[in-house]
């Protein structure tokens, strides 16, 4: 089982929807993806769908997204509009009037949580939400999840991006509930702009780095009484993940979509060396 997962795609940054950079680097994205010998089974989109929610946004998103021709399954990040998403995607994702909700993918089970509201930049998790997450990680019992959502549930460095401290309530409230479950083998996010991997409630948590620009990698805290110029937002490329359910655990990889010059191809001279020395089998 190979999930892909897609985050941050903020489609509609500019009034030309379509032609802004952030609709090509999905593009990108996708290329590379489609490209892959092992196409992913399903991909997760952990949020900021869209730069402002607008439905026009939505359409063009639902237009890319239908052709990519592998299931995808949407979360609502601190960009997105509910109101608007649910005009172009159907309320099927919602419950108690949050984007929640959990699909059987075969060996793991997808479930996907909402951390959003609409009025702050940062992560929030209630006791509406937790208490559907936690009745929804006890009906699976023991087959392996995975769990979705859009902000990291914690201090990631890049203070001015993340959650200020790992002891604001919605991540406590998170954290206990997560940490009742011993089925989540692996938490899913996106917000950061950045790949980055910690520990949460017992599990790993993995952030993927976005289609979108990124986040310059600088981990010196950021001052509100002095702009001392730093880089904020970078042209690197487009990113994405693939995370490898293997049976017992996850393993997780960043990629990222661009062009790159080959340093090295699999020819037939490679047969011997692949068999003999990294004991490829035949
Ligand atoms: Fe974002
Ligand atoms: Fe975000």
């Amino acid at each position: 089982m190979l999930i892909a997962q897609i985050t941050d795609l903020h489609i509609g940054t500019g009034d030309d929807i379509g032609a802004e950079d952030n609709y090509h680097r999905l593009l990108a994205v996708f290329a590379r993806l489609k490209a892959l010998k092992r196409q992913p089974d399903y991909i997760v989109a952990t949020g900021d769908l869209t730069e402002t929610g607008s439905v026009s946004a939505y359409k063009l998103l639902k237009k890319m997204l239908d052709r990519a021709e592998i299931e995808i399954f949407p979360c609502m990040g601190n960009h997105d509009l509910s109101a608007n998403f649910k005009k172009v995607f159907g309320r099927m994702a919602f419950h108690d009037g949050f984007c929640q909700y959990t699909r059987d993918l075969g060996p793991v089970q997808l479930v996907v949580t909402d951390t959003h509201d609409e009025t702050i930049h940062g992560g929030d998790f209630c006791e509406v939400r937790a208490r559907w997450l936690d009745e929804t990680l006890s009906d699976i019992g023991d087959k392996p999840v995975l769990l979705a959502l859009h902000h990291p549930p914690f201090v990631t460095g890049i203070d001015w991006m993340g959650a200020r401290e790992s002891d604001e309530p919605w991540v406590q409230m998170l954290d206990s509930v997560v940490r009742r479950h011993r089925n989540v083998k692996r938490i899913i996010s996106g917000h950061i702009h950045r790949p980055i991997v910690r520990q949460f409630a017992g599990t790993d948590c993995f952030v993927s780095s976005a289609t979108a620009a990124e986040v310059h990698l600088e981990l010196a805290p950021l001052s509100s009484s002095e702009a001392d110029g730093r880089p904020l937002i970078v042209d690197e490329p487009a990113g994405f993940a693939l995370h490898l359910w293997d049976g017992q655990q996850f393993v997780s990889h960043h990629g990222v979509a661009g062009d790159f010059d080959v340093i090295l191809e699999y020819h037939e001279r490679f047969r011997d060396v692949m068999r003999d020395v990294f004991h490829v089998p035949e």
